[in-house]
């Protein structure tokens, strides 16, 4: 029997990870794939998707507001998930779609509730709310040795300016990344139903044929 996150007939794929694990290339490549099988589907992201939600993202993002304290990053995320939500996730799950998206609820459980410390009870609700109650049918979750991620997230930028391209949240020290990728180890512990997780380590090829597995045989369940 299929079991759906949400009351809609399509479908909801998301994308997790830490710094540098590949997600944005491997989940252009399943939109792609996707679409010549012959589904509706949209590529989106978080933080952003909607206007909007684009204009929290650069709030949230910009190294100029390095006083941010969690609570309010917490719900900044939220609030650009809660717009992101209703103007694009539900209205094409709404018409039989399939929604792809990079980074969703399990980045504000992993960051926000592991790595910064909010703890997992609180965000799981502040979730339940932005979404309105909608989540993904499937996770992809690529894992990356943290050390790994950070080097590979910088270099694919100019090398001598990393400092100068990194976001808000890369420059967190390492410490706080090993934290995130825990915290997303936790999550695919919790719900190995839904998350699965691949070694982002595997040559890209790899990674790209389990995942196409993985999608089939929940999109025919
Ligand atoms: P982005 O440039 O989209 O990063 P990436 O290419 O790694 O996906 O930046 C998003 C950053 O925001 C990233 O560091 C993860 C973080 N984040 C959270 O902390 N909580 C969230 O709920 C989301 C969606 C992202």
């Amino acid at each position: 029997m299929t079991v759906k996150n949400h009351n809609y007939k399509g479908w909801f794929i998301t994308f997790e990870g830490p710094e540098g694990s590949g997600k944005s290339t491997q989940s252009q490549r399943l939109c792609d794939y996707l679409k010549k099988a012959g589904h509706d589907v949209i590529m989106t992201f978080e933080p952003g998707g909607t206007p909007i939600a684009n204009q929290i993202r650069s709030i949230i993002l910009s190294r100029e507001n390095v006083k941010m304290v969690p609570c309010c990053e917490m719900f900044l995320y939220a609030a650009s998930r809660a717009q992101h939500v209703s103007e694009v996730i539900i209205p094409h799950i709404e018409k039989g779609g399939v929604v792809v998206c990079d980074r969703f609820t399990d980045s504000s459980l992993a960051y926000q509730a592991f790595a910064r410390g909010i703890g997992y009870e609180t965000v799981s609700q502040v979730q339940k709310y932005a979404t309105y109650g909608v989540g993904p049918d499937l996770t992809i979750m690529l894992d990356i040795p943290t050390e790994i991620g950070l080097d590979r997230t910088f270099k694919k930028r100019n090398p001598n300016k990393i400092e100068k391209s990194a976001d808000r949240m890369e420059l967190e020290n390492i410490e706080f990344h090993r934290k995130v990728r825990d915290g997303y180890l936790k999550l695919a512990q919790m719900e190995p139903d839904r998350i699965k997780v691949l070694n982002a380590e595997e040559a890209p090829d790899e990674i790209y044929k389990k995942i196409i597995g993985i999608v089939e045989s929940k999109l025919s369940s």
